[in-house]
């Protein structure tokens, strides 16, 4: 299979759980994961503005930026996003805007999707976060491949069935949210190989 990680982050916290997601993928050795930051479009005066935004930027500015190949390529795709007032951030939505010429050739179909994300609380809209975000995966025609409670290990974690989520930044990811993690990334392919074959 090939995997597409796609994320964006400000602090860090999206940043490790995509790491996390990417490890996973690459663990069987059988895949080809390709891990993507989404373009930043904020202007540089903000960034620079908030210590922990500028500090960010400047350690991941040499990760590729998530292109439309990349959609084309992989028969999945996990996405991780901070909650933006229970909504998916801007950076990714102008990506997502892009993608009218494959939606509109159908290369976006039964691409099999997942999504992840964090908030600073933990009721300040993770699932309606995922929930944004997968609206848009109906439009693709994409298989949504949410992990519901398809594992003891994800009450452990919260229990949000549209995706792993995590409030108060990435200080709060632990060895339990990577267990999570990583079965949600196995159900993802194991979706994808089903839909395939
Ligand atoms: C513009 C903006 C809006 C945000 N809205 C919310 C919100 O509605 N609820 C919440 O709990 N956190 C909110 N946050 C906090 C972020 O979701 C939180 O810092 C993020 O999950 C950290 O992820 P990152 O480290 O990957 O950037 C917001 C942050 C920003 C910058």
């Amino acid at each position: 299979m090939n995997i597409a990680i796609i994320y964006y982050s400000m602090t860090g916290t999206n940043y490790q759980m995509a790491q996390w997601a990417a490890e996973e993928a690459r663990s069987n050795g059988d895949h080809e994961v390709r891990l993507r930051k989404v373009k930043e479009t904020a202007p540089m005066d903000v960034i620079k503005s908030n210590d922990a935004w500028k500090e960010h930027y400047e350690q991941t500015k040499d990760i590729e930026a998530a292109a439309l190949e990349d959609l084309d390529w992989a028969d999945a795709i996990i996405f991780s996003v901070p909650t933006r007032y229970g909504n998916i951030p801007s950076q990714l939505q102008a990506f997502l805007d892009t993608t009218g010429g494959l939606w509109s050739k159908g290369k976006l179909v039964n691409k099999v999707v997942s999504a992840m994300t964090s908030a600073q609380n933990p009721h300040g809209g993770q699932e309606a976060t995922l929930l944004s975000l997968y609206k848009s995966m109906f439009h693709w025609g994409a298989i949504i491949a949410a992990p519901g409670y398809t594992s003891e290990e994800l009450f452990k974690t919260g229990g949000n069935p549209y995706g792993f989520s995590t409030e108060g930044g990435v200080d709060n990811l632990n060895d339990q949210s990577k267990t999570s993690i990583s079965h949600q990334v196995k159900r993802t392919i194991d979706i994808a190989e089903r839909i395939n074959k």
